[in-house]
């Protein structure tokens, strides 16, 4: 008898911080089925593709994947489509796709094991769709991370703020928090096996509730902040509506807590706020900018920004503009409003032509250079921890991250070689609008 020959596959992951989480997790879950993971779909028995459906593009790319392979299918090859735009989309992929077997949305993850058997057995159309039932979240003790320094933990899964543009609150279900337990429990492992930094994820990370009822989530950061071995803890994204001042507490109280927060503000003006359903006002907003501000740290602020919205014009654009110029923000991701399936904001008139939004998403980014341009200068002289990440063969230099999640290029001192992960302290030499370059000191 022949030895059996291992079920391989290849997974490939597009989209949000979540999704790469989610596909360590689905990764490790079918190694501990006996599959072998491969890096090419050519080499791989079963092709999956995690998807992300926030904006057109995003979605257009996974069919885009599966019509290039489509005639790998002849040599028996099995296509599963993960994620967000397998949830939104349903069995429609079937049809769309018949090469696809699998249909599997992310509140569907805890069932893997029993669709791969489904699959494995020659099943053509197996689905895992569960569309805002499931109050579970996907616990895995089989989690292949990728990085062995700095590593996700999920504490919230699904969104129930529906903003008027957002697919997320039907593609991944509704809100549902783990434990603190389970997050610490989760936390300590991973310090034991060696990690320093820890990524608390969540849609909306700041609207946490534990359902044991232990912690809030100020409180929840300061826990994951003083396991032993955790040097870092990163959290991403938060809701500025849920964004107490408790955060700003926790982080001044805490080294341990980076100085760092991503809060999406995606306009400037109450109207659009309003039409957007974003349930905060600017005023709100930058209250809460003024709490980070009075930060005892120096805090590195981030945000998203959507232009043009139905019906956003142009005195809602320069409002947008001039929150930027306000807030000053460290870096912004600006995106063009792209229409979505099921969301209301559908329905609504005065579209912008996309030629109009081009020259909106333009505008923002040239003023936020310029923003980022003189802002990043405040850096150079300063002497900051940076966590190691790696080397710059092409320009022989080293590469790490700030607490404050900046990207730092630096040189060593002769002789010196610093290990991947670990912290070293470095000079900042120049400023970019983007990063900066630095010296270590011994
Ligand atoms: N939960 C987070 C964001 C999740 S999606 C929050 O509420 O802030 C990430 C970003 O994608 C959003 O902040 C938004 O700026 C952008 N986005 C979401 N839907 C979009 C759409 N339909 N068109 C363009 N950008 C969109
Ligand atoms: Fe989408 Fe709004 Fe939920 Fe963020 S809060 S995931 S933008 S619905
Ligand atoms: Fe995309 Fe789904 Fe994340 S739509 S951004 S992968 S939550």
């Amino acid at each position: 008898m022949s030895a059996a020959v291992p079920k391989t596959f290849f997974l490939e992951t597009f989209g949000c911080q979540m999704n790469a989480h989610d596909s360590e997790k689905v990764v490790g879950t079918l190694l501990g089925q006996g599959y072998l993971q491969v890096p090419t779909v050519e080499e791989a028995g079963l092709v999956l593709y995690n998807t992300c459906s926030i904006r057109d593009k995003a979605e257009q790319k996974v069919f885009h994947r599966l019509g290039d392979y489509k005639k790998l299918q002849k040599q028996g090859k099995q296509f599963g489509v993960l994620g967000c735009v397998a949830q939104q989309e349903g069995e429609k992929i079937f049809d769309r796709a018949p090469h696809v077997s699998l249909v599997c949305g992310s509140a569907s993850y805890r069932k893997l094991p029993e669709m791969l058997v489904q699959i494995a057995a020659g099943n053509q159309r197996v689905t895992g769709l569960d569309d805002r039932e499931t109050d579970e979240c996907f616990e895995t003790e089989f989690t292949a991370r990728t990085n062995p320094h700095r590593g996700y933990i999920t504490i919230i899964e699904g969104c129930d703020k529906f903003c008027s543009y957002c697919v997320v609150p039907y593609t991944r279900g509704k809100e549902r928090s783990r434990t603190s337990d389970s997050v610490c429990g989760e936390a300590r492992q991973m310090a034991d096996r060696g990690y320093t930094e820890i990524q608390l994820l969540g849609q909306n990370v700041n609207s946490y509730k534990d359902p044991a009822g232990k912690m809030t989530f100020a409180e929840l950061l300061t826990a994951v902040g003083e396991v032993p071995g955790i040097r870092r803890v990163r959290f991403t994204t938060s809701h500025p509506r849920d964004f107490g001042r408790d955060i700003v507490d926790a982080i001044d109280a805490s080294a341990a807590l980076c100085d760092h927060v991503h809060l999406p503000v995606q306009s400037g003006s109450d109207n659009v706020l309003n039409a957007m359903q974003r349930l905060y006002t600017r005023q709100q907003y930058l209250e809460r900018i003024g709490w980070m501000k009075s930060a005892h740290r120096e805090l590195s602020i981030t945000t998203d920004v959507i232009v043009g919205f139905p019906g956003e014009t142009e005195s809602d654009f320069e409002q947008t503009l001039l929150l930027l110029k306000q807030v000053e923000f460290d870096a912004i991701f600006g995106f063009k409003y792209s229409p979505r399936p099921n969301t209301p904001s559908l329905s609504l008139e005065n579209a912008i032509p996309d030629e109009e939004k081009s020259r909106r998403l333009r505008t923002l980014q040239e003023a936020q250079k310029a923003i980022q341009t003189s802002r990043h200068q405040r850096h150079v002289g300063r002497q900051v921890e940076v966590m190691v990440e790696g080397k710059n063969d092409v320009r022989g230099h080293w590469l790490g991250r700030t607490s404050q999640n900046k990207l730092i290029g630096f040189t060593v001192p002769d002789g010196s070689v610093p290990r991947v992960g670990s912290y070293v302290p470095v000079v900042t030499t120049v400023s970019f609008p983007n990063s900066l370059m630095g010296e270590m000191v011994l």
